[in-house]
């Protein structure tokens, strides 16, 4: 095991590396990412972009900046099966930013070189099962070695992360949630879906849910909801149904990590200021039960994923249902997700609104029943190629503006090492607004 000089990393040549950078969501992180090249007060200084086909990843370039980037950003060739190569990237870079999916396929060969190097490394995988896979192998390495790895920084599940963290500075004094049930509403005025790669890490991580039973054997089973209930929620005027994301495992991750360490965790070369205001954060943050729907002002628009959900679990089980799966995107998902990509206007047309819906105790210390309600709401553009790039960005720029104050290494989920941050303030402007919205008492 080799064990990293952490200055060492200071000298990388590149700040952060796009591995990926060709694919379609990594062409939109390549873009937001020039927004903060050498941009005045931006810790972005030096950025190449990583593949398999330089000539995929010049035209991504081209794509996302036009050609003055052209002579100016390194193309570095790397390929997810070859060690080597994923070893002369890790080399180079303060951060990888990884946008190759499945991850369940391609990630692990990524972190093991981010780790074995003492880079940072951060992705936009929403599988369940390969984040806490990479937590169980490469968390004790990864902490010696002074390599954060911190998976889901995309739309899964940062504004779920951050939007929990609002949530619960609403609860004020004495008073405390018990559980949080946030609602996803997406909007557009054009149709649109998803591309191809998401649908694809869904469909192997369902296909693959033994895997991750298997992993979590150890610890005790919890009950979880079975088969699809359609609620409506009055208040929103939306009709819901859970949405079986990474959020609310990554959400317990954090909350576990949280209990674990009540102060949160210490930098390694911290600030006295940073170390007082982290153990504010966390003293004031009150755990509830979350758990996240998908939300439609029509039952009508919750056709699409009813059709997936129908389908996709009975499929995945089997080679040939999988094969049909992956084969007719489009059809077992009425349009949500398609090989053909969604258009620049398709995706510029679309936003996201998530509403955090909080019922708890005014006093936890004497109440019986749950008694209050607080709404709070996180509002965006579009989820998969606007505000996942804008996340992805904002938790490297954390990571370069206060790589001191964080934690010296570990694999860790973005709420454990993002919470106390700025972040939440950098998306903030950069286009995702949290807002308070109601606060009131239940009537018993
Ligand atoms: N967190 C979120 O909310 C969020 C949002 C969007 C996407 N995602 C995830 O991001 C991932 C990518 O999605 P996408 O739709 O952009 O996928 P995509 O367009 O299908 O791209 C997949 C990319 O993987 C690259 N690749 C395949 N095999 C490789 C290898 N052996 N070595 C290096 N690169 C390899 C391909 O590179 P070439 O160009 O060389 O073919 C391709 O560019 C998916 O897992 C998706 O679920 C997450």
């Amino acid at each position: 095991m080799a064990v990293i000089n952490v200055d060492a990393q200071s000298c990388k040549p590149y700040d952060v590396v796009i591995l990926g950078a060709s694919c379609f969501t990594g062409k939109y992180v390549v873009r937001e990412a020039l927004k903060f090249l050498n941009a005045p007060n931006s810790p972005l200084k030096s950025l190449a972009l990583a593949g398999r086909s330089p000539s995929r990843l010049s035209e991504a370039l081209k794509w996302a900046g036009g050609p003055k980037h052209a002579q100016k950003i390194p193309l570095l060739c790397a390929d997810t099966s070859d060690p080597d190569s994923l070893a002369r990237l890790a080399s180079q870079a303060r951060i990888v930013l990884n946008c190759v999916g499945p991850f369940r396929l391609h990630g692990q060969p990524v972190v093991a070189a981010c780790v074995e190097s003492g880079c940072d490394y951060l992705d936009i995988c929403g599988e369940t099962e390969f984040m806490e896979r990479m937590e169980a192998s490469y968390h004790d390495e990864a902490a010696e070695n002074g390599s954060l790895v911190v998976s889901a920084c995309g739309f899964d599940t940062v504004p779920a992360e951050m939007g929990m963290l609002f949530h619960s500075s609403h609860w004020i004094g004495p008073s405390a949630p018990s559980r949080v049930e946030a609602y996803l509403s997406l909007e557009s005025e054009k149709r649109i879906g998803a591309n191809y790669g998401t649908y694809e890490s869904a469909v192997l991580g369902l296909a693959n849910a033994h895997k991750l039973a298997e992993l979590r054997r150890s610890s005790p089973r919890r009950p979880r909801p079975k088969g699809f209930v359609i609620e409506q929620q009055k208040e929103l005027g939306l009709w819901a149904l859970r949405l079986p994301s990474a959020d609310s495992s990554v959400i317990r991750r954090t909350q576990a990590a949280f209990t674990e360490n009540p102060r949160g965790l210490a930098g390694e070369k911290e600030s006295i200021e940073h170390a007082k205001m982290r153990e504010s954060f966390w003293s004031s943050v009150k755990p509830a039960h979350f758990s996240l729907k998908i939300g439609s002002k029509s039952l009508l628009g919750l056709l699409p994923v009813i059709t997936l959900s129908v389908f996709l679990g009975p499929l995945s089980r089997s080679r040939v249902g999988r094969w049909l799966l992956l084969k007719f995107p489009s059809l077992f998902s009425l349009g949500l997700f398609s090989k053909k990509w969604p258009s620049e206007e398709e995706v510029a047309s679309a936003t996201f609104k998530m509403w955090f819906v909080g019922q708890g105790y005014s006093d936890s210390s004497v109440a019986l029943n749950p008694d209050t309600q607080v709404v709070t709401r996180l509002m965006g553009p579009e989820i998969g190629y606007l505000t996942t790039p804008i996340v992805l960005l904002q938790c490297a720029l954390v990571l370069l503006d206060d790589r001191d104050n964080l934690p010296k290494g570990g694999v860790y989920t973005p709420g454990t090492v993002f919470g106390p941050t700025d972040l939440m303030q950098r998306l903030r402007e950069n286009g995702i607004s949290f807002d308070f919205i109601s606060w009131k008492p239940l009537s018993s």
